[in-house]
């Protein structure tokens, strides 16, 4: 089996990591035992590029249980858990290709070796497969039938490929369904991120200025979370609805010149680029904390800070001193990257259950309709609604927890217009 992962000596911690994130997964372990039986995805190539965590291993379990072809690799380079690769490679038979901490191009090269087995569904978080594949490999596009995304920033990308007519092959937003963002990217990005922060300085947040930029699910979650903690949270936007929804929940909002006064820590969650720029950079307090946990690295204006600093040095794992050229020292967490999967875990198995019974059933879906005979456009699609209701009540029904029905006369009640005054 093709492989490349750190060491396969680590897969007896992997292995338990695994375990230990499935105990929380009940919807896809349900998911799993029915794909057993029935070898939905029997015959499919997968080609998944998403984190290599232990919540990600038990939906390429998943995936292989339904009869599917799996290869998977690294959506970022410092999110994998290197003993969770070689228990995938070792215990489970799952060709991966990650290693944290991989340079650009092991990250590419991985990238190229999960394509290798020409799959017929992508599975993506943050659209580098379907970028790859559009640009380098387009001859393997005649063997895909569609793909999934996980991430806001891989939708957005998608959406304008979508847009420009360049989108060759039709993805389901597994973000956009309700069973995914309303919780993994509000409850999972919100824990994760302060779990990362912490874990990498040790500080305090209670009494500490903490600056959100960007007030999507995920700026919701953390600015929730850090105010849990005793934090003083300023939201930064720049969509009005938002803006007022922050002060509404009751957080300061402001602009990024006045918030640089007094921010203490300043994370970043919009999939733009420089929010946390010369603005905030130029004009931030002594020993200011920048992290971010948005998708991609490019939310941290990492040149500025490199080219007005007099040297640049590592403190302690995933923490750098930038030491400016007018003395002040700013500290970056985890490189700039996701600081929740680069310095913690990334979101729990419990909400990523959700999130990864969405892939596997969109994985599915796409398979059946292919199945049918039926085919979709060169679109984006949102994630069925009936798969969404049948996710969230296997969720609460593993929660223990019952809800009431309407009655008929409820129901009638809805569905009339002459009942008024
Ligand atoms: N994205 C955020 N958290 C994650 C996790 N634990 N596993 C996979 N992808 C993630």
């Amino acid at each position: 089996m093709d492989y490349d992962i750190k060491d396969k000596e680590l897969a007896s911690e992997g292995k338990e990591r695994i375990q230990w994130a499935e105990a929380d997964m009940p919807v896809l372990r349900s998911i799993r035992e029915e794909f057993s039986r029935r070898k939905p995805l029997e015959g499919i190539k997968i080609g998944a590029c998403l984190h290599v965590t232990s919540e990600t291993a038990n939906l390429m379990i998943t995936l292989k249980a339904g009869g599917a072809d799996v290869r998977l690799c690294a959506s970022n380079p410092l999110s994998t858990q290197d003993d969770v690769a070689a228990s995938l490679v070792s215990d489970y038979g799952i060709p991966t290709f990650a290693i944290k901490g991989e340079d650009n191009n092991v990250y590419y090269d991985h990238i190229n070796s999960v394509l290798d087995i020409r799959p017929n569904i992508t599975m993506d978080d943050g659209a580098d497969l379907v970028s790859m594949l559009h640009s380098k490999r387009r001859d393997l596009i005649e063997n895909i039938i569609g793909g999934t995304e996980e991430t806001t920033t891989g939708v957005i990308r998608l959406r304008s490929m979508e847009k420009s007519n360049v989108l060759l092959y039709p993805i389901i937003a597994v973000n956009e369904a309700k069973t995914k963002h309303f919780f993994d990217n509000r409850y999972g990005t919100g824990q994760s991120t302060i779990d990362g922060i912490l874990r990498a300085t040790n500080i305090l947040l209670a009494g500490k200025k903490f600056v959100v930029v960007g007030y999507g699910w995920c700026g919701r979650g953390v600015a929730m979370r850090a105010k849990g903690m005793g934090a003083d949270v300023i939201v930064l936007e720049i969509n009005p609805l938002k803006a007022i929804e922050a002060r509404m929940d009751g957080f300061n909002v402001m602009k990024n010149t006045e918030a640089a006064k007094t921010g203490d820590i300043f994370l970043s969650v919009t999939g733009n680029k420089n929010v946390i720029g010369e603005p905030i950079l130029s004009s931030c307090k002594d020993r200011t904390i920048v992290a971010n946990s948005g998708h991609f690295d490019a939310e941290i204006d990492l040149n500025y800070l490199k080219k007005n600093s007099k040297s640049v040095r590592t403190l302690k794992p995933m923490v750098q001193e930038y030491l400016m050229n007018d003395g002040r020292r700013i500290y970056v967490l985890a490189e700039g990257r996701l600081v929740n999967l680069g310095a913690a875990e990334g979101h729990p198995a419990s909400v990523m259950d959700m999130s990864f019974a969405n892939q596997a059933l969109s994985a599915e879906y796409i398979v059946s309709l292919k199945n049918d005979g039926k085919s979709l456009e060169k679109k984006v699609y949102a994630v069925p609604e009936d798969i969404d209701k049948n996710i969230a009540e296997l969720k609460l029904n593993s929660m223990g927890i019952e809800i009431d029905k309407l009655t008929p006369e409820q129901e009638e009640y809805l569905s009339s217009w002459h009942l008024g005054t």
